[in-house]
């Protein structure tokens, strides 16, 4: 596999979307693919995945953002340059595995022209569209961080699904959110127990890929580098990495 992916991961709260982005980054890392990891979601746990806690998120730095954005009227510039970013804020995790925590700003579609959303949609635009590396990122339950055309460089948005009514409402929305906009969504169900759990989420949704539950993750989550690297969930977490990579 040598294609460059960018992946988004999304879905509700709990549903396994910071599990699976890392173990999704550290596969393909491992597989020798250079990869960035990219923690947008509001609660920033990926970079906790990585072992990291209290990064200061780029959506954070205001003087960063004033710099970039701020003209000297009160207006603000719509491409801040941003080409540096990733590199001077990124965290080295392994040999070709860097975290960089981009945060989210606030009232996301409130349509807010503040500086660190003007910042932060042109990052996001360069990380998506322009860079060359393998993109695995966490964006919690929205993916409204984005704009459209950013989204569309995206190669695959998976919306993670429970087998529970909140989490099927939650990607329902995702689905007709990003069918709106032309983007492809793959549903993975995640933490299946039995066949009625497959059939509660396959009756609503085409799903692309099941991870089972596992004691494992339930267990090594409470570590403080979560990372499990046998059995079935790394098994269908290898699947899935080569799935991605074909389709
Ligand atoms: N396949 C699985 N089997 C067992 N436990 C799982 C599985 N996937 C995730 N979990 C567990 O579910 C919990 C929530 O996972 P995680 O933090 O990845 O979800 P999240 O969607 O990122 O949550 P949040 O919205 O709070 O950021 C964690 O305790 C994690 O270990
Ligand atoms: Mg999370």
């Amino acid at each position: 596999m040598v294609k460059v992916l960018k992946i988004a991961i999304t879905g509700k709260g709990g549903s396994g979307k910071t599990t699976i982005a890392a173990h999704l980054a550290k596969i393909y890392a491992t597989e020798g693919l250079n990869v960035l990891a990219v923690d947008s979601d509001p609660n920033l746990n990926l970079s906790e995945f990585f072992g990291y806690e209290g990064i200061p998120p780029i959506s954070k730095m205001k003087g960063l953002a004033n710099e970039r954005s701020r003209l000297p009227s009160r207006f603000i510039r719509m491409k801040p340059y941003v080409k540096d970013i990733v590199d001077r804020y990124s965290r080295r995790v392994s040999r070709n595995l860097s975290l960089l925590v981009s945060g989210v700003v606030e009232k996301v579609g409130s349509g807010c022209l503040c500086p660190e959303n003007a910042l932060l949609r042109a990052l996001f635009q360069e990380i998506i569209l322009k860079r060359s590396e393998t993109v695995i990122m966490d964006v919690g339950t929205s993916l409204e961080i984005m704009n459209q055309c950013t989204l569309k460089g995206i190669n695959a948005v998976l919306a993670i699904t429970e087998p529970n009514y909140g989490s099927v409402s939650v990607t329902r929305k995702l689905l007709s959110y990003s069918n709106q906009l032309g983007i492809k969504t793959y549903v993975v169900a995640n933490k299946t127990r039995s066949r009625d759990d497959f059939q509660y989420i396959s009756q609503k949704f085409d799903i692309f890929h099941t991870i089972p539950y596992s004691e494992e993750v339930q267990r090594s989550s409470m570590s403080r580098k979560p990372f499990v690297d046998n059995g079935k969930f790394y098994k269908s977490m290898s699947r899935l990495c080569e799935k991605l990579g074909r389709d």
